[in-house]
């Protein structure tokens, strides 16, 4: 068994954050979203992993993510010269997959449930595709199926005008060889990308075995920052375990699970938990409130700021309102001068400069 991670694409609806960087590396709870999944496949006992990358990203995500020492894998990149569909991706790492199973995921999914279950489901019974769906309350953003009354995939659709169910696909899936024919056997959609949706429409037509399982737990799509932010929300509430490393003064006050990384410091402050703070930080006068990640090199002194995510080396000063919801970009500045607005609301590319006067 292997496993491909979908690690390419063009990122469009996180931008301006993913101009520059790729979406999959964007931190939830200062860990990128891709490393989650790596994690997950290693946990379910597979350690040879194929990640999709693009010509404008891979490097970035090569040089972060490395050879897979540091997860217990061995990881082999392939380039896909460019975003031609999820199909397109498998297509381009056949020579990876050989005629082995496969798990695909995408990078940019988080779910909860350890892959175990399905994936003993999937050979157990040797079928030919194993997908996941979740009931949601938006289909039409997704890969919808349709579904017999015996529970049975009959139709599946990408991003359909009129959702014929609330089933979304989730970004996980389980194929075995025949998928690379099905692949050899359909054509770009309208949008102009290979369709995974057609390749397992087309296993379908072709009476082999494709079966679904809903998922019961969270699962989470990062690509919008509402997403992105609930991730984060989810990860520190279930996954964080105090620890500090770095230094608090004695007029600080940290509350609650709270993790703070070494030469980070900690000046006249309040921070309640759930937060994490990355390495080499520095907070002054400042209130963290819960369900934050904030990540190394970050500036914080007179601020307010709860529920959101700063990434790396991000300057925010002297803000009067509290900063909520909000998802600022690396090395992103922020001032504020003593005429002060009423309520901020943030999504904030890498390099912005923002002063409010
Ligand atoms: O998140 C679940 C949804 O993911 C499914 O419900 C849809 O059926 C499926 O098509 C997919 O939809 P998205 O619009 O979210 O796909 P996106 O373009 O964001 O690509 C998903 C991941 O795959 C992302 O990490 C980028 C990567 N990718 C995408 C394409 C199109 C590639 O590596 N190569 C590609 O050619």
């Amino acid at each position: 068994m292997k496993a491909l991670i979908l690690s390419g694409g063009k990122g469009t609806r996180l931008r301006p954050l993913t101009y520059t960087g790729a979406k999959q590396l964007v931190p939830v709870a200062n860990k990128p979203i891709l490393w989650y999944g790596i994690e997950s496949i290693v946990a379910a006992g597979i350690t040879d992993i194929g990640i999709i990358i693009s010509p404008e990203t891979g490097e970035e995500v090569k040089t972060k993510t490395g050879n897979g020492e540091q997860f217990g894998a061995k990881i082999t990149y392939i380039l896909q010269a460019k975003p031609e569909g999820l199909a397109h991706a498998v297509k381009v790492a056949q020579d990876f997959l050989e005629d082995s199973p496969f798990i695909m995921y995408l990078g940019d999914n988080l779910i909860q449930d350890d892959l175990n279950t399905f994936l003993n489901n999937f050979k157990n019974k040797t079928l030919d595709a194993l997908i996941l769906l979740r009931t949601v309350s938006n289909p039409s953003a997704f890969g919808v199926a349709k579904i017999d009354e015996k529970g049975r995939v009959i139709q599946l659709i990408e991003k359909p005008k009129e959702p014929p169910s609330n089933l979304a696909l989730v970004g996980v899936y389980f194929f075995s060889k025949t998928i690379h024919e099905a692949i050899a056997n359909i054509k770009p959609s309208p949008r102009g990308e290979l369709e995974i949706t057609d390749a397992i429409q087309y296993l379908i037509e072709q009476n082999k075995s494709v079966e679904a399982q809903t998922l019961e737990n969270w699962w989470l799509d990062t690509g919008k920052k509402d997403d992105l932010l609930e991730a984060n929300r989810i990860i520190l509430d279930t996954h964080l375990k105090s620890n500090i490393q770095g230094e608090i003064d004695s007029s600080s006050q940290v509350i609650g699970r709270v993790e703070i990384g070494e030469r980070s410091k900690i000046i006249n402050s309040t921070i309640r938990g759930p937060v994490t703070i990355g390495k080499d930080c520095y907070l002054e006068n400042s209130f963290i409130g819960p369900y934050t990640s904030i990540a190394d090199n970050t500036t914080l002194k007179e601020v307010d700021l709860e529920h959101s995510v700063i990434l790396q080396g991000a300057k925010v000063i002297d803000i009067s309102a509290r900063i909520v919801d909000s998802l600022i970009g690396q090395r992103a500045n922020i001032k504020e001068s003593k005429q002060r607005p009423k309520a901020l609301r943030f999504l904030i590319g890498d390099d912005s400069e923002i002063e409010l006067l």
